[in-house]
Order: structure tokens, then sequence, then C-alpha cells
């Protein structure tokens, strides 16, 4: 295999899931950096307007490209994140095979790309592997409460598998490696409709619905900044030595469901008031990530407290809910590329 240098010149670095929430947010840092991007999305919940503003970039790049058809690409890169995966509940759940063949079939294609390339590769797991926890808060060393057969399985025990596909090609040598579990992360350009607990109650507050919360609200969970997340997966796919092992990526403070809720009610001006409906099958009741290990070995922490993120997310998503009525348009508009090459299939 060959190993491409970290001497921190710049590196051409494909973002899978790029036009993604989280994948955006990359691809505007990693060009910030002075790297060059391909962005290889299939737009089925990331959209071109999250990429909109880098269009003119010299140095970005977009390919639309299901991961499970991509065998190639036509010029050399150095690193590869793959993000591309539905995150949200009901987004994962409309075509769970997609889901599923998206962790094992499309991360199997990209890690074979890395091996070709040379390239470090970074797989976006989750903190959904842990399932509903038994150990609390979570050590990348505990292994999970997971359902293989429940709704949420074909995510879960997707990234689960994509995890296992990963670590066989880091033991065998074949590609360099890395693995972040991230716990929830918010922050501007979350989908407005994609059921995820901070977009569902701060777009409910800034349209005058009522709050949903599922279940008693005492379930807890830790929300990290996405600008944090960023920069935690650019410090694990450069850290020197390679890890050899998971690393959590989140915001260990924890905070419970009712609790975001009323801090919710009191930053968005609004009459809104909190209903209660049944909790769906198989959501965990506890989530918080030790990060002692990406403390030692990547020297991260998150920075962002929840009351200053949660601020900047209600102001974007106040300015887009605007934007979007004015225009008397769909909530999520562009599913088309404005510049997108499409690879042939098979490519
Ligand atoms: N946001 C979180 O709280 C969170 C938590 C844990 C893990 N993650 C992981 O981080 C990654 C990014 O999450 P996000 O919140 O930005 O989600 P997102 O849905 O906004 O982004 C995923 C992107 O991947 C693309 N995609 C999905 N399937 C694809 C496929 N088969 N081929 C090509 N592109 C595909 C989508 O179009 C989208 O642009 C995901 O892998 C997710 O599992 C996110």
């Amino acid at each position: 295999m060959l190993q491409r240098t970290r001497d921190g010149k710049s590196k051409t670095i494909l973002v899978a899931g790029g036009a993604g929430f989280v994948g955006s947010h990359l691809c505007d840092a990693l060009l910030a950096r002075g790297d060059r991007v391909i962005c290889v999305d299939s737009y089925l919940t990331g959209s071109t307007e999250n990429v909109l503003p880098l269009k003119n970039h010299p140095k970005f790049r977009l390919v639309e490209k299901d991961i499970c058809d991509l065998r190639e690409i036509d010029e050399p890169v150095d690193q590869i994140y793959n993000l591309a995966c539905a995150a949200s509940p009901p987004q994962y759940q409309a075509d769970p095979v997609h889901t599923m063949m998206t962790c094992v079939a499309g991360t199997g294609n990209l890690l074979s790309l890395a091996e070709r390339h040379g390239a470090s590769f970074l797989q976006a797991s989750t903190s959904e592997v842990y399932g509903d926890p038994e150990e609390h808060p979570q050590r990348e060393d505990y292994r999970g409460n997971v359902s293989c057969t429940g709704p949420r399985a074909c995510y879960d025990e997707g990234k689960r598998a994509a995890e296992a596909l990963c670590f066989d090609m880091l033991r065998a040598g074949r590609a360099d490696v890395r693995v972040a579990r991230i716990f929830n992360t918010y922050g501007p350009r979350m989908q407005p409709n994609d059921g995820r607990i901070v977009s569902n109650l701060l777009v409910q507050a800034i349209s005058g619905k009522p709050l949903t919360i599922y279940g008693s609200g005492e379930q807890t969970r830790s929300f990290c900044y996405v600008t944090d997340l960023v920069a935690g997966l650019m410090a694990l796919m450069d850290v020197d030595p390679n890890p050899n092992a998971p690393v959590n990526i989140g915001n260990p403070g924890e905070f419970t469901i009712n609790e975001l809720a009323e801090m919710v009610l009191a930053m968005v001006p609004t009459g809104s008031k909190i209903v209660y409906k049944p909790l769906p099958t198989d959501d965990p009741q506890r989530r918080r990530p030790d990060i002692s290990r990406a403390k030692d070995l990547l020297k991260w922490e998150p920075k962002v407290a929840l009351a200053e993120g949660l601020q900047q997310t209600a102001d974007w998503f106040t300015t887009a809910l605007g934007e979007a009525t004015s225009r008397r348009a769909p909530e999520r508009v562009t599913r088309r590329p404005f510049v997108a090459e499409s690879l042939p299939l098979g490519a």
C-alpha cells in the first residue's frame, strides 16, 4: 500500500456525503485549510444548497454518485472521509435495505478506493453502535446493547458491520483506517424536517407549533456543535500514529429532552407549548460520550456550549425558514446538482 505523507502540504480529499449537514461543514473546513475537495453525494438526504457557496471555489469538485455504485475516481486522492449515510431515523428507515447496503457495500467500495490510492480513510460511525446502553457514560470498549431485528437495525447494525469492515482492512494492512463514533450533533444546515430532536424542537418553536417530546422527556442526550465535531474528525484523520481503535467524538454535557425543550422555549419568541407522545421502539434512554480517548490521543475536546450553539442554530433556522416561506418553496428544495458531474455507473 502506498502511504501518503502527512507533511502539511495541500491534499486532495474525497468527502462522501459532503452535501449533507456535517459533510458540508467538513468541506468548508478542508477548503479553508487549503485542501482540494471532491464531494461525492447522491443527494438522498443532502442538498446542493448546502454546498452552494462553494460552487465557484477553484479547489471544489462535486460528483453526483451513490457510494454503493462507486468503483473508482478519476484522480489520485490522499484522504477519504465516509459520511455518506442517512442519519436521522425517519430517513434511514425509509429504505432500510439501502441504508444497510450504503453502510456495508458503500463503505466497502470506499475502503477499496482507499487501498488502491494509498489514501487514509475515516469512517463516520455513530453512538448508535452502543444501542440502548447499559453502561454510562459510554466508553469505546463498551460493546453495546443493540437489536439486530428492530427498525433501527439497518443503521445501528449497518454501522457496526461497517466498523468491522474498517478494522479488518486496517488489521490486514490494506488501508490506513480511522473510526469516529459520533454522538448527537447539531447546527446550521440541519434539515428542518429530518426528525432529529434539535431541529424538531427549534422548527416547531419558530413556526409556533407544539413542541413534541417522545416519552417522558427524562431521557438524556448530549449535543455537540457541528464545528466542534468537524475539528474532531479532522484531528482524528490527521493524528499520527493511527489510534488503531474507535474514538468517541461528542460533547459530554448531558441534558434531558425536557431541559432542551425549555432552553428552546426560553430562546425563541413563541407561544408554543410542549406535548408528549409515545416513545418509538428501541429509543435509547441515556447517551453521553466518555471522550477521554479523544482528549488523550487527539488533544481535542468540544468548545461550544449548548446555549451558544443552540442560539446560532435557532438564528440560522429563523432565517432559512423565513426565506423558504417568502419563496413559497418546500422545505427541501434542490435535489439536483448545480454543476455536479455524474460518473458512469461502475465508475
Ligand atoms: N449528525 C449526527 O448527529 C450524527 C451522529 C452520528 C453519526 N453521524 C454520521 O455522520 C454522517 C453524516 O451525518 P449527517 O448528520 O450530516 O447526515 P445527512 O443525512 O445530512 O448527510 C448524509 C449525506 O450522505 C448522502 N448519502 C446518503 N446515502 C448515500 C449514498 N448511498 N451514496 C452517496 N451519498 C449518500 C446524503 O445525500 C447526505 O448528503 C452519517 O454517516 C451519520 O451516520 C451523524
